[in-house]
């Protein structure tokens, strides 16, 4: 069986790590990267410590404007599907490459499946929301991470091919906990900062990178609290901050991306996390860290019922006080699925 895979954006590799080599196996995969991050730090450090095999091809779109952005993919993964004929297209979640993916290869026929199918914030002014909806609508089948994500597609319509698969991240966490492990005091020690005497933050969704206000009460709660900020900064956000004029606190560590591995070590040793990332709130759940999410709604309910994580927005009141305040129940039952969420996905794509 021949897979065609569309890739662009750091959670996009991060997914893939683990269902590539499951893919590999068996198939042939062709693995397409649209550019759409292309830093070193947001792409090719993935590549090289998650061992993903290098893309047979990169169309090198770049930044733009959604419309320019998604249209050059579009072309781009056109004819790669005319070239390659594959039995399937394979997309991951919800960013502009996946949108591109799901709609140049249903034109061509070719069947779409989809890995985190289901996922709703019910915000239509997020771009990854419309990118959602519409993969959902185009794939043939549906890998869903929730039973809340299986509910959300039955209620458009979509039950045929949806299945239950749990969620591929966690099968990528547990695979790199183990490496990372026994790095983790030099890493931390590298970064500066001590075993559960940090908080962690990453911030880069249009929502509030976009809106000056909302950025400039993320950053003043930022400036507001009393603990060192560990602050992986995503060049969006780094161009958004310089633009506001704004200043970070001397406690607010803003360092550049991490890889994957420094990730999960400067993740799991936090106090507690904040972020707008969709990612992180899982990890912050699984690794057993505190979230506060700086944004009105989550895809990710279950961690908020939990009660592990907590929806502050873009107020800088709120925020100061969930981080000071928010302490989790001591109880944290498993959530999306085991870690073996690749295998089911191989299965079900044969
Ligand atoms: C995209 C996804 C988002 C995902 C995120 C992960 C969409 C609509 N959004 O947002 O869902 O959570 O990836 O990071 O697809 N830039 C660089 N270097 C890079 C990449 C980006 O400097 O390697 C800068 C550019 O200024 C660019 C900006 O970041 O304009 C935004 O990049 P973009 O491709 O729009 O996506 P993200 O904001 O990263």
């Amino acid at each position: 069986m021949k897979i065609v895979t569309v890739l662009g954006a750091r959670p996009q590799f991060i997914k893939a790590a683990a269902l590539s080599r499951e893919l590999r196996k068996r198939h042939q995969e062709v693995l397409v990267h649209t550019g759409q991050h292309y830093d070193y730090g947001m792409s090719g450090v993935f590549f090289d410590s998650l061992e993903i095999p290098p893309p047979d091809v990169n169309l090198g779109v770049g930044s733009g404007n959604h419309g320019a952005q998604t249209a050059a993919m579009l072309a781009g993964i056109e004819e790669v599907l005319v070239k390659e004929k594959p039995d399937w297209m394979l997309i991951y979640g919800d960013t502009n490459s996946t949108l591109a993916g799901a709609v140049a290869a249903s034109k061509l026929h070719v069947p779409v499946a989809h890995v985190e199918a289901g996922l709703r914030s019910f915000n239509r002014r997020m771009p990854e929301e419309v990118n959602r909806v519409v993969a959902d609508h185009l794939s043939r089948l549906l890998l869903c991470p929730s039973q809340t994500a299986v509910d959300h597609l039955a209620a458009e319509g979509i039950r045929d091919d949806v299945h239950l698969v749990g969620d591929v991240m966690l099968d990528v966490l547990n695979w790199a906990k183990e490496r990372a492990a026994p790095k983790s005091a030099q890493t931390l020690a590298q970064l500066g900062v001590k075993q559960g005497e940090y908080l962690l933050a990453t911030i880069h969704r249009g929502e509030n990178t976009d809106s000056p206000e909302r950025l400039g009460a993320i950053v003043r709660a930022l400036n507001a609290l009393e603990e060192t900020v560990l602050f992986p900064v995503h060049p969006r956000t780094r161009k958004a901050i310089a633009a506001s004029g704004q200043q970070l606190g001397s406690h607010v560590r803003a360092i550049d991306p991490l890889g994957y591995f420094e990730m999960v070590t400067a993740s799991a040793a936090a106090r507690l996390i904040l972020t707008d990332s969709g990612g992180l709130q899982k990890e912050a759940y699984w690794l057993g860290v505190p979230c506060v999410t700086m944004r009105d709604e989550t895809e990710w309910v279950e961690t908020v019922a939990a009660g592990w994580n907590t929806l502050t927005g873009a107020d800088c009141d709120q925020i100061v006080q969930k981080v000071r305040h928010f302490v989790p129940p001591s109880a944290r039952a498993a959530l999306y699925g085991d870690g073996r969420c690749a295998a089911r996905c191989a299965t079900l794509l044969q």
